[in-house]
């Protein structure tokens, strides 16, 4: 990434800009009209009786209680980008010989190292709708991570949720359902904090788009703007959809959270204090950290007390060798302008979340490198100091391979069937596509996968990993094709039209057609696409090669590889396409689990995690793709409030080609006998009362000398961050910036300092309760029941789902509130049984700031997808 050097002066200056608090210079920002961030403060402090957290906090409190400030600032701020090992590394604390913390991408594996494992995608495994799955998919990443010594595994996602499908980081995500989402976020977190690793929910908030994510990113590509997109979203839209998943993460003991690069409502995500302090930490009552994403802060003073945890990378912008904490941090609490509970508030969150997961001092060490593969070079790569070994070469990848084959098998949905599948001894395959074969550069040819060549099995962006081998279609097509004797020939060029035909149009042909379409990450364009996918039309010409095959093959079965829906209607209708399947973005196992469906050694039961529209208007709402706001920051209204996906085609009667929560078996399955019964909770009470007073541990020296660089003890290291000074003659002088010749002026109006006990949220958890919320949200009503029969003659997996519909004239016809995976012998019958807890049926009031249930008559649904829901029954 390269950046103007009047970059980093852009965010120096306009850091407050942003900040409601601070007296703007930016006219933009004032407008009226433009969506405003009320102030939110002061910054809720961590809560050590909150449950699940007690012992972590007991751990913390004397860990920290010994630290000084120096010590406490270097916990909180990353040392700057490529300064360690990994991609964010904070300082260190030597005299308690505890080394640095380790965070690393990505959600789908670890990127930047050797001998790890490629997994199916968070999209991809959404579809499995299995939560044991997802967790094993989330304990075996946590596993591989605390083997490479990785402290913080950055991920899972929740924001992008999936407001527009052609959102480039879609697939790292789940699901644009919140339930489902939700449910995803919280096995995933359970998996990799069972595995001993932090994770890291991101990003919060309102992160849906790559378009305008950052400044220097977007001027790069010629769109002059001065200030990063502005999500703008209204309180309801934020409760019953965005927020949501993050809640069932929060629940589930996350110990961080990743704000975002994205404004909301005009205020920066990792300053925003009615989200951080407000929605995050008071409402939701989190108790772990919250992280910058990489280079999304833009203020010091103003972002501690908006209720940032911690700096990351650490630098103003990469490799600066300035940043908004370390020096200015330790500075901002001696001259007062950061109250001490605040940094002892962020040290205990950071040390709290660390014992939560398991560890302890004797620290796991990080054996591996990102920037480099070579066994031995510079551990500070940025600086080129610090010659050692630094890779160890470790084999983090145990027995995942298997497991990743199941995933992307029972994740892979069957969207059509005219009886073509399971192939059986098929006698003549011709396979075509590029998406079947290898790239020519190999799996990890491109950086950070950022190119479209072979089999698509990861987007491109942090969220990758290096495959340790991808197993392609064709290979593993070709290994089956050998044992059954079966004529196999693949054409592997989508351009080569006269090779294919000929091929295709012979008597007896099977035609597999492998097609893809990819998105990725903002900071890589391939082929035009900006991160966010241009268009929602395949690649590489995939819908003509489909077309040209199945005009001539009467036995055309596709293949899609994709981060999210295509448009398939001028072709998926014709009879000679007599199948077609969904394989997401399967990892390293992609060729063995496709042949795995293919030829039903895995029944699918998968179902789509989003809608496939006819068209891309369908989904009412879209990503940004122009500035509209000047040279400010471009405004993102999100006005369909929650009305994305599924829920925007029902309330506009438009019919899907494939609808949310729809997929096919090689089985088939009859629902009956829905059964609701009222459980009795007791009356929902809205919290009250007070927390405690800001505690403080440890006191600080307020000498400047005892912050002096220890020029005797170890030498400066280029453009590393510290929590040091290097004069003593003032405070004035210890912040004056050396680069700009003045000082990082940042003052903060009073209010924000405050440490006397606040009042607790009524929506929110009370003192000794489990965060997530005010904890009767989570009480059981209602059970709900039904009974599902395997009607076919092969076992099979069912995904029973349950809808509710709230019943408002503002709510969406139906709501996914409870699903399963249930395995069915043929000719048996088994129960679905799941429970809706008040949440469900709750529809967030902006009034009275918390849930609540409606007088409107409410029903639920049970059935096979969010369009097929053959049982219902109101609810008592
Ligand atoms: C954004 O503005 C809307 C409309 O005023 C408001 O409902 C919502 O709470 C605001 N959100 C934040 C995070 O400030
Ligand atoms: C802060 O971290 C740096 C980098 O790890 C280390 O060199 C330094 O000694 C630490 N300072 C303190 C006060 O622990
Ligand atoms: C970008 O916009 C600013 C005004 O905000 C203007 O001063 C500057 O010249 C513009 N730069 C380019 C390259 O158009
Ligand atoms: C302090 O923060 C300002 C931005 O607010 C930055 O310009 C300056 O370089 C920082 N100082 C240090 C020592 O990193
Ligand atoms: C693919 O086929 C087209 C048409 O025959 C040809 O022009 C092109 O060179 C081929 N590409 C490769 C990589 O062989
Ligand atoms: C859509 O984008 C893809 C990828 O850039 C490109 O291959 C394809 O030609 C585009 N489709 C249309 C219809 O423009
Ligand atoms: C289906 O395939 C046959 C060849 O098997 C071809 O003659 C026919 O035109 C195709 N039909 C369509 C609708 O493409
Ligand atoms: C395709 O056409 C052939 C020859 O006309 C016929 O034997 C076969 O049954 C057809 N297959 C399908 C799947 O319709
Ligand atoms: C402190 O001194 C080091 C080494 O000379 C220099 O690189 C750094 O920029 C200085 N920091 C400040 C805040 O002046
Ligand atoms: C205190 O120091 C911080 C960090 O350098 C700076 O942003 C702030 O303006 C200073 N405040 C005062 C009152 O000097």
């Amino acid at each position: 990434m390269h950046f103007a050097p009047w970059v980093a002066l852009l965010a120096v200056t306009k850091y407050a800009a942003a900040n409601p608090f601070v007296i703007s210079d930016n006219s933009q920002v004032e407008k009226r009209d433009l969506a405003y961030s009320e102030p939110y403060y002061p910054s809720p402090w961590m809560n050590p009786t909150a449950q699940g957290w007690e012992d972590a906090y007991a751990k913390a409190k004397e860990f920290v209680s010994q630290l000084t400030l120096a010590e406490k600032v270097n916990l909180t701020t990353g040392v700057g980008w490529q300064g360690e090992q990994c991609v964010g590394q904070v300082g260190s604390i030597p005299r308690l010989g505890f080394r640095s913390l380790c965070m690393q991408d990505s959600p789908l594996g670890i990127r930047f190292a050797d001998y790890v494992s490629a997994f199916t995608s968070g999209q991809t495994v959404a579809a499995s709708f299995d939560r044991d799955l997802i967790y094993r998919r989330g304990k075996a990443m946590g596993e591989e991570n605390k083997i490479k010594g990785v402290d913080v595994l950055l991920g899972p996602v929740a924001g992008p949720i999936g407001r527009a499908p052609a959102g480039g980081r879609n697939w790292e995500g789940f699901s644009p359902d919140p339930y489902l989402t939700g449910v995803a976020m919280a096995e995933t977190v359970k998996g990799i904090q069972d595995a001993g690793v932090v994770a890291c929910a991101k990003h919060f908030i309102g992160n849906e788009q790559e378009h305008f994510r950052q400044v220097g990113e977007s001027q790069g590509r010629g769109y002059n703007i001065s200030e990063t997109l502005s999500s703008n979203i209204d309180d309801k839209t934020m409760h019953e959809l965005y927020l949501w998943p993050f809640v069932d993460a929060v629940r589930a003991g996350v110990g961080s959270i990743m704000c975002s690069y994205t404004q909301i409502n005009n205020s920066y995500g990792c300053q925003n204090s009615k989200t951080l302090n407000g929605l995050l930490k008071n409402e939701l009552g989190f108790q772990g950290f919250v992280m910058s994403d990489w280079q999304a802060q833009h203020s010091g003073a103003a972002s501690a007390v908006a209720g940032l945890d911690m700096s990351m990378p650490g630098d103003t912008v990469f490799n600066s060798g300035f940043s908004f904490w370390g020096t200015n941090l330790t500075l901002a609490v001696l001259n007062g302008t950061v109250p001490q509970y605040r940094v002892d508030d962020m040290a205990m969150r950071i040390m709290a979340a660390y014992f939560k997961v398991g560890r302890t001092l004797d620290q796991i060490p990080i054996n591996f490198d990102s920037w480099t593969r070579d066994t031995f070079g510079p551990i500070h790569y940025a600086a080129n100091e610090g010659h050692q070994q630094i890779n160890w070469h470790v084999d983090a990848q145990e027995d995942h391979g298997d497991l990743i084959r199941e995933i992307a098998a029972k994740s892979t949905v069957l969207l059509k069937n005219d009886g073509a599948l399971p192939l059986k001894k098929p006698k003549f395959l011709a396979v075509i596509g590029e998406d079947s074969g290898p790239s020519p550069l190999g799996p990890n040819g491109c950086a950070d996968r950022g190119c479209n060549m072979g089999t698509l099995a990861m987007g491109w962006g942090s969220g990758t990993s290096d495959f340790p081998y991808l197993v392609t279609p064709i290979e593993a097509l070709q290994a089956q094709a050998l044992q059954d004797r079966t004529r196999i020939e693949a054409v592997l060029n989508n351009s080569a039209s006269s090779t294919i035909e000929t091929l295709v149009k012979q008597e007896g042909a099977t035609a597999l057609v492998f097609v893809n379409a990819n998105s990725g990450e903002g900071f890589i364009s391939v082929d035009g696409n900006e991160g966010d996918r241009r268009n929602l039309t395949l690649w590489g010409n995939g819908d003509e090669l489909i077309k040209n095959v199945s005009s001539l093959c009467n036995n055309t079965i596709v293949v899609i590889h994709s981060v999210g829906p295509t448009l398939v209607s001028d072709w998926y209708d014709s009879p000679n396409v007599t199948a077609i399947l969904w394989a997401g973005l399967p990892g390293q196992e992609s060729g063995r689990s496709i042949v795995d469906v293919l030829y039903g050694k895995v029944n699918p039961a998968a179902r789509t995690p989003f809608t496939w529209a006819a068209k891309r208007e369908d989904y009412g709402a879209d990503v940004l793709y122009e500035p509209n706001n000047g040279h400010g920051a471009p405004q993102q209204d999100f006005t369909e409030g929650i009305f994305i996906d599924y829920r925007a085609l029902d309330r506009a009667e438009i019919d899907p080609i494939f609808e949310f929560g729809f997929g096919l078996s090689y089985t088939t399955f009859e629902y009956s006998d829905i059964k609701v019964e009222k459980i009795n909770a007791k009356e929902y009470k809205p919290t009250t009362g007070k927390g405690t007073e800001a505690p403080t541990f440890g006191n600080y020296s307020t000498e400047l000398e005892d912050y002096l660089f220890p020029k005797s003890s170890f030498p400066y290291i280029w453009q590393y961050i510290y929590p040091y000074v290097n004069t003593t003659s003032s405070l004035k002088d210890a912040s004056m910036d050396p680069e700009f010749g003045k000082t990082a002026e940042e003052f903060l109006p009073p209010g924000v300092l405050e440490s006397a006990a606040q009042n607790l949220e009524p929506a929110g958890p009370g003192l000794t309760d489990q965060p997530g919320g005010n904890p009767q949200l989570f009480d059981e009503l209602y059970t709900v029941t039904a009974k599902i029969t395997n009607t076919g003659d092969v076992e099979g997996d069912e995904i029973p789902q349950l809808y509710v519909s709230l019943g408002g004239k503002d709510d969406p016809p139906v709501v996914l509130r409870g699903f399963d995976r249930i395995r069915v012998e043929p000719g048996c019958t088994a129960v679905f049984s799941t429970t809706l807890t008040r949440r469900d049926v709750s529809n967030w009031d902006v009034e009275s700031q918390n849930w609540v249930i409606t007088s409107s008559p409410k029903t639920v649904f049970i059935g096979p997808s969010s369009r097929k829901l053959p049982l219902s029954a109101p609810l008592p």
